[in-house]
């Protein structure tokens, strides 16, 4: 039997009560689907770990259904953080703060931070708002995905991916297609200025335009004590070989925007009609490589200054993959 579900009232009812008791819930959010545990329960959140295939020490993003939840999460909030968290939650943006001790060692690694987001999805937020309802403060979640793999953004891809590591009383919801497709923006927000460790699709330019010329971006991470584990090098990849910008021969996948065209022979995954829906749909057709069993997947990156950084950004991680 499939441990499946839509996001019914009684499933949601259901999915809250299963976080509660200390088992794992899968859940769609705009960006992927999360492997979600009550953040405040250290053995359903190792569990997450055992699951995941995750190695012990890296944090796990906290979701909240609002920023009134913030304040139990994160501490010294500086201006340019509220700001953001205004401006874009419920989004696909997650804020690094420093913790109150309700965030304790296993959901931040061991470092004196929390990674806090509201997720954009109404069937995400009934979750929430259900669980912090019955007690809860909050729903630890990575992407539910195996550790170094590629996101899921169906609800099936979840199942594929972790429902035989899953028992019978976990459950994974399901609310359609992830509508962005890539993980969310991670800004480190423990500074007197604000800097992106992840790109996603909030973008440099809206996070500047909303905190200001008072609150400049930092430059990078160049130099950065913050500990970011899951951002290694390599990470995002699927089976098949990932290669940027070269030329496919018979039998290779390609994803390009639908402007390209599709050589003789060449397996077309994807085709795009913006970098939005390039986004959308990238993780999807590097799974259908790999159904197909295709060696190499030809990636040819849209340019841009928005959305098409966090594209290029994980596909040239699934790239450095390859061996
Ligand atoms: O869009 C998303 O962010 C998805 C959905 C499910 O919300 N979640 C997600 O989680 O991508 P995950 O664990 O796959 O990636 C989160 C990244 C990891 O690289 C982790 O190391 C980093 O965020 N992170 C989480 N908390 C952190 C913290 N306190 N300090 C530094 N990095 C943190
Ligand atoms: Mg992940």
């Amino acid at each position: 039997m499939s441990i499946i579900s839509n996001c019914t009232a009684t499933a949601i009812k259901d999915a809250a009560a299963a976080l509660i008791k200390g088992d794992l819930v899968a859940f769609p959010t705009e960006t992927v689907y999360g492997l979600g545990a009550d953040a405040t329960n250290m053995n359903a959140v190792r569990r997450i770990y055992d699951v995941k295939g995750r190695p012990a020490g890296h944090p796990v993003i906290v979701h909240i259904s609002s920023i009134e939840y913030l304040g139990k999460w994160a501490r010294e909030i500086p201006n340019y953080a509220l700001k953001l968290a205004t401006a874009f939650w419920p989004g696909p943006m997650t804020l690094i703060l420093p913790r109150t001790d309700l965030a304790k060692d296993f959901i931040t690694g061991g470092q004196d931070n929390v990674g806090i987001r509201v997720p954009a999805h109404y069937g995400a937020l009934s979750l929430l708002q259900t669980f912090e309802s019955q007690g809860g403060f909050g729903v630890a979640a990575p992407s539910a995905n195996k550790f170094g793999k590629v996101s899921p953004t169906t609800a099936f891809a979840v199942e594929i991916e972790l429902g035989k590591y899953l028992n019978h009383n976990d459950k994974i919801l399901n609310g359609g297609p992830c509508k962005i497709g890539i993980e969310s923006t991670i800004i480190d927000c423990t500074k007197s200025t604000p800097s992106i460790l992840r790109p996603g699709a909030i973008t440099k330019k809206m996070i500047e335009l909303t905190i200001g010329d008072s609150n400049r971006l930092a430059p990078n991470q160049e130099g950065e004590k913050i500990k970011v584990p899951g951002l290694l090098s390599s990470h995002y990849s699927p089976q098949a070989n990932i290669i940027l910008n070269g030329l496919p021969n018979k039998g290779d996948g390609l994803i390009a925007l639908k402007s390209i065209p599709t050589g003789e022979g060449i397996i077309r995954l994807a085709s795009p009609k913006d970098a939005e829906e390039f986004a959308q749909i990238l993780y999807e057709a590097y799974r259908e490589g790999d159904n197909l069993n295709l060696n190499k997947i030809y990636v040819i990156e849209p340019e841009g200054d928005g959305i098409e950084i966090a594209i290029c950004d994980r596909v040239n991680k699934s790239s450095n993959s390859n061996n």
